[in-house]
């Protein structure tokens, strides 16, 4: 028997006539990030970090999930996750990776696009003890992306690993840590009326940024 299909069309876009303009941007396209995000954060987002990542999988498919972002800086998008996850493994393979933010409620959509290496020990240390011990356990406890038996296993190993770190710190695993991404194209998307909406990106040229107006 056939699925049977849901409309979603009845959904309609409101668009206010907020523009973005070659010269409202930053030179560098991270401080043009960091200028969003600050407003994305004032508009009171739930988790506005929240960022889908996609890598190349070794079969050649694209592979999507959301991670959440933790810093930008000079260098890139900086995000944490197991070294022995899928991600991961795609990752180290094939280094190309692109983020998507899509934060609809202010019509604006980040796309990047660059390389990925994984950041410096230290690095990921000052983030580990920043956690919250249960995410830390956690961490030891799943071997992400692995298959599972069932819930109960996963909850056995959680409790192990309790046991094992209780009463001192909980070690960042040298299979944890995070990643940047080097970005070589960044866009910024600002829904606009009519399908009118403006696409500026920045693209890398020989170490200088071009920023370029792409039709909607
Ligand atoms: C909003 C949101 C944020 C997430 N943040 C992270 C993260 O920062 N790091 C991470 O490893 N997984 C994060 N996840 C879980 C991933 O989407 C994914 O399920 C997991 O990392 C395994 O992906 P993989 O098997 O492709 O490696 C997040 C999920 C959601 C819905």
């Amino acid at each position: 028997m056939l699925t049977p299909g849901v409309d979603l069309s009845g959904h309609r876009e409101v668009y206010q006539d907020r523009g973005l303009d070659v010269g409202d941007l930053a030179d560098d396209p991270v401080v043009q990030f960091q200028r969003w995000f600050a407003e994305v954060e004032a508009a009171g987002y739930w988790e506005p970090n929240a960022v889908v990542l996609a890598t190349v999988a070794a079969d050649g498919w694209p592979s999507a999930r959301n991670v959440l972002l933790k810093r930008v800086d000079a260098l890139g998008f900086v995000f944490f996750t197991n070294y022995t996850s899928d991600k991961a493994t795609e990752l180290d393979a094939d280094g190309r990776a692109a983020l998507t933010f899509s934060w609809t409620e202010l019509r604006r959509q980040v796309r990047v696009a660059g390389t990925a290496e994984r950041i410096g020990v230290e690095e990921s240390d000052t983030y580990w003890a920043t956690r919250p011990r249960g995410s830390q356990v956690g961490a030891w406890a799943s071997d992400q992306s692995t298959v599972v038996d069932d819930r109960a296993t996963l909850e056995a190993s959680y409790v192990a690993e309790e046991e094992r770190w209780a009463g001192r710190d909980v070690e960042r695993p040298d299979h944890w840590g995070g990643y940047r991404i080097r970005p070589h194209r960044v866009e910024f998307w600002q829904g606009r009326p009519d399908r009118m909406h403006d696409r500026l990106r920045y693209r890398l040229v020989e170490g200088s940024w071009v920023v370029e107006r792409r039709a909607p």
